[in-house]
């Protein structure tokens, strides 16, 4: 209804001067039009402007001045054409409320001199205040400046706020009927496009929000772990075995058959398969050799090493496993020097607690060459731990089974204010490294840390059940921030 008015009148005439106006000829909601003028608008079928306007009443004071004119008129009226007269005078003849007004008022308009004695400046004054306010009274529009005068004295209050348009006219797309758009780009529609309007792209209109994928935290930081292994020209090693035989997690290590690391309380052995199939025997009987008898300046543990001991499946309780594995390839040919590192998870026969469960990940680095030093180990984890945000490091004597020296590694955390253990290092020993049938000056250091450890610090999580497993709240996932480890300190 209100559509076909709206593009039928303006074919045959200029311009819809007043909406309000409009729509009462047209017998049409003035709501309804508006609303149908703002849609034309958008499609351009029409131009329009935003009228805006607000409707005044009088309060008791205003309609008083209305009906007898303002205090100020009335003062000046008083006051006599030629020479003076007395406040006191003044005050006698005039209403208490019109001398108090019209004494405040009058010398403010100019209109009168005043001390003791009252003149007047001009002969002839109008009573503007009056005028306006029956004015307001008529339905009449004031301008800004005298509403704003009349609503600080409180002669007039707000009683309507109106809104409509004015100067409604034809716009670029103005067509006597709306001609439904085109909004899809279908087979049809793309063979008919010559008869069809296709509807504008908007551009600034927001697309539908994304539901992509979401890095989990522990992802996050493995990332930033792996740039930095990177940046400092480190391998990645491949890990994608998370069943492992004993003879590499632990023989391979010099791990002896007997410690207790072994046992089924702490390492999770396979039913099926229960053992591995094949090993490199020649090595293993190098290393058979090197447990039970020694070699290579070692006594060795002076024990039987068995082999159905090495043969037994497992999860792999260290990525060091894979390390083995990794050093004993290189071992095949030609030495060259090598930075390994690997990611990974690793298995625990624990008890879970908060800080605890029977999986996490490792961050394992090892680089080999000739001649590496203690020095060399201490040096390469400074570097790798500065970049992390960690420059204050200190390093305590430790034990493995696969290397000596050992050192515990820890950083002064400004946040805890103490020093905590961050990770766990070491050169790999001959009684590893030589059976490999790695040269006798090659040296190896490595070190390992948790992925998680870190994680929960960054993330600001104290209980590794909220981290990882069933337990995480998805909704946190989606909105962790991305990770800035050691951003400052790169
Ligand atoms: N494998 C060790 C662990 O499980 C970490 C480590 C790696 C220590 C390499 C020394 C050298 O904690």
């Amino acid at each position: 209804m209100a559509e076909e008015a709206i593009l039928g009148f303006l074919q045959n005439n200029d311009e819809i001067a007043h909406s309000g106006y409009f729509a009462a000829e047209h017998n049409l909601d003035h709501e309804e039009l508006k609303n149908v003028i703002k849609s034309l608008q958008a499609f351009r079928y029409i131009e329009a402007k935003v009228l805006k306007r607000e409707f005044y009443g009088l309060t008791d004071e205003g309609k008083k001045y209305a009906a007898e004119g303002s205090p100020e008129f009335h003062f000046f009226s008083a006051v006599p054409e030629e020479g003076t007269i007395s406040m006191d005078d003044l005050q006698r003849i005039l209403d208490p409320f019109v001398f108090d007004v019209g004494s405040k008022q009058a010398p403010k308009k100019k209109w009168v001199a005043m001390g003791q004695q009252v003149s007047r400046t001009v002969q002839h004054v109008e009573d503007k205040v009056k005028e306006m306010l029956l004015q307001i009274q008529q339905g009449l529009e004031l301008d800004q400046e005298s509403l704003k005068s009349l609503k600080y004295r409180k002669l007039i209050i707000l009683t309507e706020k109106w809104s409509g348009y004015s100067e409604v006219k034809k716009g670029a797309n103005y067509a006597p009927e709306r001609r439904s758009l085109a909004t899809d780009l279908t087979r049809e529609n793309l063979q008919n496009w010559q008869e069809l309007d296709f509807k504008e792209y908007n551009v600034n209109a927001k697309g539908q929000p994304v539901d992509s994928g979401h890095l989990h935290p522990l992802l996050k930081v493995r990332k930033q772990f792996k740039d930095i292994f990177c940046q400092m020209g480190f391998e990645e090693m491949p890990t994608n075995n998370f069943v492992e035989s004993s003879f590499w997690n632990f023989d391979a290590l010099f791990q002896p058959q007997q410690h207790p690391a072994r046992d089924s309380h702490d390492t999770f052995f396979l039913k099926a398969p229960s053992t591995t199939r094949e090993l490199p025997e020649d090595y293993v009987a190098r290393v058979k050799q090197v447990h039970e008898s020694g070699g290579f300046g070692s006594r060795g543990y002076n024990c039987e090493w068995k082999r159905e001991e090495a043969n037994k499946n497992l999860l792999r309780t260290h990525t060091t496993a894979v390390s083995s594995r990794m050093l004993y390839e290189l071992a095949k040919g030609p030495f060259t020097p090598k930075k390994y590192f690997s990611i990974d998870r690793v298995f625990r026969n624990e008890a879970v607690d908060k800080t605890h469960l029977a999986e996490f990940h490792q961050i394992e680095g090892v680089v080999c060459d000739r001649g590496l030093t203690l020095g060399d180990l201490i040096g390469v984890l400074q570097e790798f731990f500065s970049r992390l945000g960690m420059s204050e490091l200190r390093f305590k004597p430790a034990y493995n089974p696969y290397t000596e020296p050992s050192m515990e590694i820890f950083s002064y955390h400004a946040g805890l204010e103490k020093w905590v253990e961050i990770g766990n290092s070491g050169m790999f020993r001959p009684e590893m490294l030589r059976p490999m049938g790695l040269p006798e000056d090659v040296r190896v250091i490595a070190w390992g840390l948790s992925l998680e450890r870190p994680t929960m610090i960054l993330y600001e999580c104290d209980n590794i059940r909220e981290l990882f497993g069933h337990k995480v709240d998805l909704k946190k996932v989606k909105e962790n921030p991305i990770c800035r480890i050691g951003i400052e300190s790169i």
